[in-house]
């Protein structure tokens, strides 16, 4: 229906008979002569409609309003000196209009396309939200990232495979959705966590190499980067070590980030997950800025301070950890120290404890606590200046860990320490096989189909057992997880055992993974990259629903379409459920 894209145009069509179709971007009466903004994917161009030129086409654009749909007829023209507009890629030329069409007219918008409105009204009217640029460019951009992917994939002989929506529940540690069965009263499928359990089946099949751009589907806690629906871009190959898995996904993440200019230098780092906890607290620590946590547990042994030195006696399971900012004496104010205090309480913190490195001396309540061979080692660790201030966690390992990181990130924020257009990339390796659930039972980090580190395997203390696991991470968001998976049954129920999934539990969930292991399962192993996250980064955006067409809220609903909703009587007496409501508050 058109001649060219309203943003293709410029000085070279001047001349021209041109036809363009788009919206009305916006209009302008200037004393008889109509300016419109006509916009299309392109972009926008000017379009003039001055009764002079044309008694009809200029009656029509007295008629139109914002985004209408209209299509023109005209020639193009400069604008001249003076006229023109720097801020548009045509502001050097305009359309004068022949011929101007209604195509089709628009209510009042409930908001302007572009308008930063409550993000409610932007998700009900999605359509509008999506018209502007900067959603288009999100768009535009995650297109061509994906098509990077498949590109690398197909020229590297990945075979690119779909894998069932409706099937049974695949462990990644979330709840499941559920879809009911008519044909099987009382049955369900769940909707795939990921396609881990597939990825290993084709691997068995012999496939080698896989990847698919995947939906997965979890129905847990929402936060910013987490929607129940996600994309994962799924990666699987056999006959491969962990080098070989982590060479071929940082080349897929060059190709990914090369789409939106963004450079990464190779190899990316690599550092344990004891590493990450114990300098950063985090198993996805922002590596854009340093301040690492240094382990003073030692120097608190022969603390006068009797809470200090009880959890000094206990260096196993507690912690205590300083974190030295260089130059934040001379930042943090007496009152910002307090709400740092109140920021590390709410993770759990009893308070925060710190040290003042002053002109004449180290300043601070903890320092009379110290001994003076202790005062010494510790300096001689920190090795501190003047205008610095250090931050003291002690307490239980997990607790301190989370809390300083917490804090950490939250001082390179206040301090303005980190660098927006950085992308700091990290492989996260050794996560331990499993952690203790809130009852104290071992659950996989990962999960049970990761291989463990044969090597470390200890029942008794099953925390201490490592896997072949690895976790890719950028400006502290986990982007993608994969492991070295289990391929020989007698390991997988071990693992299993391990867990507490007795041989019938363990049969009746995965008996067609326990089986197809039994057939020359080859070694193999893979990753599933975070696709959501990864446009997110791209997009310096901090909320997931930027990067989705069609996302949920918070509480997993899409305000567009209404669902979730209710469904007709008749539907669920097909599918044999009988909906017990909730009660009210107040029954
Ligand atoms: P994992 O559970 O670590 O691994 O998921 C891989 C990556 O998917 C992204 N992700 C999410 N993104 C948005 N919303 C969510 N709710 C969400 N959950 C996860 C993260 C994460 O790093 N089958 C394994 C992979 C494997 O072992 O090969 C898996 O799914 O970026």
């Amino acid at each position: 229906m058109r001649s060219h894209y309203c943003a293709e145009l410029n000085e070279m069509n001047v001349g021209e008979k041109v036809e363009l179709i788009g919206w009305v971007n916006s209009y302008r009466d200037h004393g008889g002569v109509i300016f419109i903004d006509l916009r299309d994917r392109s972009g926008l161009v000017q379009i003039v409609a001055d009764p002079a030129d044309s008694k009809e086409a200029h009656g029509v654009a007295e008629k139109v309003k914002d985004e209408y749909v209209i299509k023109i007829k005209g020639t193009v023209r400069l604008r001249g000196e003076g006229l023109e507009n720097p801020k548009l890629k045509t502001g050097k030329i305009e359309i004068i209009a022949d011929e101007i069409e209604i195509e089709n007219t628009s209510e009042v918008l409930p908001f302007q396309i572009g308008e930063n409105v409550n993000e409610e009204l932007r998700l009900k009217y999605r359509y509008l939200d999506l018209r502007s640029k900067n959603m288009l460019d999100t768009f535009v951009l995650r297109s061509k990232v994906t098509n990077a992917i498949r590109r690398y994939f197909d020229e590297k002989g990945f075979i690119d495979t779909d894998t069932p929506v409706l099937t049974k529940s695949t462990p990644e540690g979330a709840r499941d959705y559920l879809v009911p069965s008519r044909v099987h009263p009382g049955e369900f499928y769940a909707l795939p966590q990921s396609p881990q359990l597939f990825k290993q089946i084709l691997m068995v099949a012999g496939f080698e190499k896989y990847y698919q751009i995947a939906k997965c589907f979890r129905d847990e806690d929402l936060r910013a980067d987490r929607q129940p629906e996600f994309t994962q871009v799924d990666v699987e190959m056999s006959f491969v070590t962990q080098d070989d898995v982590i060479e071929t996904i940082e080349g897929m993440t060059k190709e990914a980030f090369k789409v939106a200019g963004i450079d990464i230098d190779f190899p990316i780092k690599r550092i344990s997950y004891t590493e990450a906890m114990e300098k950063y607290g985090s198993d996805k620590p922002d590596m854009r800025f340093e301040l690492p946590m240094t382990d003073v547990l030692s120097e608190f042994k022969d603390s006068s301070n009797e809470i200090f030195a009880s959890i000094a006696s206990d260096a196993k399971n507690n912690r205590i950890k300083a974190l030295k900012i260089p130059g934040g004496d001379n930042f943090y104010s007496r009152k910002m120290l307090k709400e740092l205090e109140n920021f590390v309480r709410k993770f759990g913190a009893k308070g925060l404890a710190y040290i003042q490195v002053k002109e004449d001396g180290l300043k601070g309540p903890l320092v009379k606590f110290l001994s003076e061979t202790s005062l010494e080692k510790m300096i001689e660790k920190l090795n501190p200046e003047i205008g610095d201030i250090i931050f003291f966690g002690a307490g239980d390992k997990k607790t301190v860990l989370d809390y300083m990181g917490r804090l950490r990130v939250k001082i390179a924020n206040d301090m303005g320490l980190i660098d927006d257009n950085k992308y700091s990339f990290l492989w996260v390796v050794d996560f331990p096989m499993f952690e203790k659930d809130d009852k104290g039972e071992p659950t996989p980090l990962h999960h049970p189909f990761t291989m463990p580190d044969m090597n470390t395997w200890d029942e008794e203390n099953f925390e201490d057992i490592k896997s072949v696991a690895y976790d890719l991470v950028c400006n502290g968001y986990e982007i993608g997880g994969g492991s070295i998976r289990i391929h020989k049954e007698a390991i997988q129920e071990k693992v299993f055992k391990l867990l507490g999934i007795n041989e019938e539990e363990a049969r009746e969930k995965f008996g067609f993974l326990l089986d197809a292991l039994k057939f020359g399962a080859p070694p193999h192993g893979g990753f599933a990259l975070g696709l959501d996250r990864v446009i997110m980064l791209m997009r310096k955006t901090d909320n997931i629903r930027d990067v989705i067409a069609f996302p949920k809220t918070q509480k997993a609903q899409c305000l567009l379409t209404n669902a979730p909703g209710e469904v007709d009587k008749t539907q669920l007496k097909e599918l044999h459920i009988r909906v017990k409501k909730p009660k009210a508050d107040n029954e």
